[in-house]
């Protein structure tokens, strides 16, 4: 059963993202990050909290969601740039402690396997999510097997053209495929928060809180979890019941 938690806007949302995340700051868990706009919130309170309360990171381990294929990750668009700019160069953690899936070099298919057995060895306490307007979890869309683990996708027509103003505006720059933890991998985490803010989120949130369990939402597929809360925002929550 999803817990559903309602706020009024991005920084309540944020906040209570927060104030759950709190209880897993603690030597010893296992923290499951995701990029994009969405937990952004969250990142600027765990540094504040960081820097004002002295909570360590330094026993703390990270496993990130997703990474593009064959961008470099100096490139400020790769999630490993985005996460370090983000959190982990704000905070005391050990980059040994920090994982993104590589979409860099030879045998990913291979080194895809090995990101699972790694999460499989440090089980997830919290995994954050995101979701996107079509109820994608990480880069699992509409279609991607349930039992999906870790494994290298190609992007839809759709996002490449939302990125390319990323990269020059210039196409031929654009990731076409990314490496991303399958749902199956995510459904591990022992617990979850997805969180959703923004009207262009309502339908995925329906979908994914109403509807029926069907690969055509992957969100759909938390309503399976034991242990999921998700915060939305007025907007985000307009179309459920
Ligand atoms: C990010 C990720 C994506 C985003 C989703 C929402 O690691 O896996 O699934 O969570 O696309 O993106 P934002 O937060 O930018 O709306």
């Amino acid at each position: 059963m999803i817990n559903i938690i309602r706020v009024h806007n991005y920084d309540e949302a944020s906040d209570q993202a927060f104030a759950l995340m709190k209880q897993y700051l603690q030597p010893g868990k296992v923290l499951g990050l995701a990029t994009g706009s969405t937990p952004l919130g969250l990142y600027a309170r765990m540094v504040k909290d960081h820097e004002e309360n002295g909570t360590s990171y330094l026993e703390i381990k990270t496993f990130n969601l997703d990474e593009y294929v064959g961008l470099e990750i100096t490139h400020p668009e790769s999630y490993y740039a985005f996460m370090h700019r983000n959190l982990f160069d704000h905070i005391d953690i050990l980059e040994d402690n920090v994982h993104i899936p590589c979409g860099l070099g030879e045998d990913l298919e291979e080194k895809a396997r090995e990101y699972d057995e790694m999460i499989d060895q440090d089980p997830v306490d919290v995994q954050i999510l995101g979701i996107g307007s079509d109820g994608h979890i990480a880069f699992n869309e509409p279609g991607t097997p349930f039992d999906s683990l870790t494994h290298i996708t190609d992007l839809a027509e759709s996002t490449i053209q939302d990125n390319c103003r990323f990269f020059d505006n210039d196409i031929t720059k654009v990731p076409k495929q990314a490496v991303t933890q399958g749902i199956g991998t995510i459904m591990k985490a022992r617990n979850i928060i997805l969180i959703a803010t923004g009207v262009n989120k309502a339908q995925a949130v329906k979908d994914m809180i109403d509807g029926p369990i069907d690969e055509a939402c992957p969100a759909s597929i938390l309503q399976k979890h034991p242990n999921v809360t998700v915060i939305v925002d007025e907007a985000a929550g307009s179309l459920l019941a």
